[in-house]
């Protein structure tokens, strides 16, 4: 037996083994619905089921409550199907045309890059081409570089010039972002020329950046620590400090801003930023 399931808004269909999970059977049939786990961890695959009845399988409770069960969500890398259905998810339509295959490859070579590193190139048929969507999280360069020292060490740059290179692009499109808020700016503040208007903007602009390098350069949370038991299992102390991380630095940055004169303010504020930044673009 076999059912089908419908994807809104796309109108996509395909069909799934009674044993098969809504993730397994749209994958197989090329259409990429939204997951990361596949355990029923990390809510990434939540859906609606719109019409007919699912499975929940196994899943962690703090992932998927009662009242959202009671409202028609499921988890679709466990959720089975029972009859046919009509769900309403995520589907990422930009590796639709990127089959997933297993190809035979030969390791063509080894380089070791430091002592914990080694570079290995694969060779795959010659009448075969891996095809692949790069894609990373605007700053997710600068905190897997800051929280793997072995990959750090195989770029022949300082520690500063590799979490630069990183900051790039997050840069431009921050400080972008701050000079969008002008306009408000300058009629929230009243009575200030554009020119002034301009620097906040790009104060906070430049404040929301040294925040974000802040949160992605802090170092990873310490398991050898003492650990606190909580609902959702034994979470190391330094962790709780994180949820602050950030807006420590975002408060230092907006307070010259609130307390001094507008010029006076923005120019204090890109003057602290300018230090916070190359202290962690430096930090160990
Ligand atoms: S992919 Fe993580 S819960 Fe389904």
């Amino acid at each position: 037996m076999t059912y089908r399931i419908t994807i809104k808004p796309s109108n996509n269909t395909f069909e799934a083994q009674p044993d098969d999970t809504v993730l397994e059977a749209a994958l197989r049939e090329g259409l990429v619905l939204a997951y990361s786990c596949r355990n029923g961890a990390c809510g990434t695959c939540k859906g609606k089921v719109l019409e007919g009845a699912v499975d929940y399988g196994v899943y962690q409770a703090e992932t998927l409550p009662d009242s959202e069960k009671a409202n028609g969500y499921a988890l679709f890398c466990q959720a089975k199907a029972l009859s046919d259905l009509v769900i309403e998810c995520r589907e990422i339509s930009a590796v639709k045309d990127i089959q997933v295959r297993t190809l035979p490859c030969r390791v063509h070579n080894m380089q070791k890059l430091a002592a914990d590193v080694m570079r290995i190139q694969l060779k795959l048929p010659a009448n075969e081409r891996l095809q692949f969507l790069a894609g990373l999280g605007l700053c997710s360069a600068l905190r897997v570089l800051s929280r793997t020292p072995g990959l750090m060490r195989c770029l022949p740059l300082e520690r500063w010039e590799v979490r630069a290179a990183t900051l790039a692009v997050p840069a431009v499109v921050l400080v972008a972002w701050g000079l969008a808020t002008a306009p408000a700016v300058h009629e929230a503040i009243g009575g200030t020329t554009w020119g002034t208007a301009f620097w906040v903007a790009a104060a906070l602009g430049v404040a929301a950046l040294t925040a974000v390098t802040r949160w992605m350069t802090a170092a990873p949370p310490d398991y050898l620590k003492p650990l606190v038991s909580s609902p959702m299992g034994a979470v190391p102390t330094s962790l709780f400090g994180s949820l602050a991380r950030g807006f420590d630095v975002l408060l230092l940055l907006c307070a010259p801003l609130l307390l001094a004169s507008p010029a006076n303010g923005a120019f204090i504020s890109l003057v602290l930023s300018g230090v916070v930044l190359t202290y962690l673009l430096n930090r160990p």
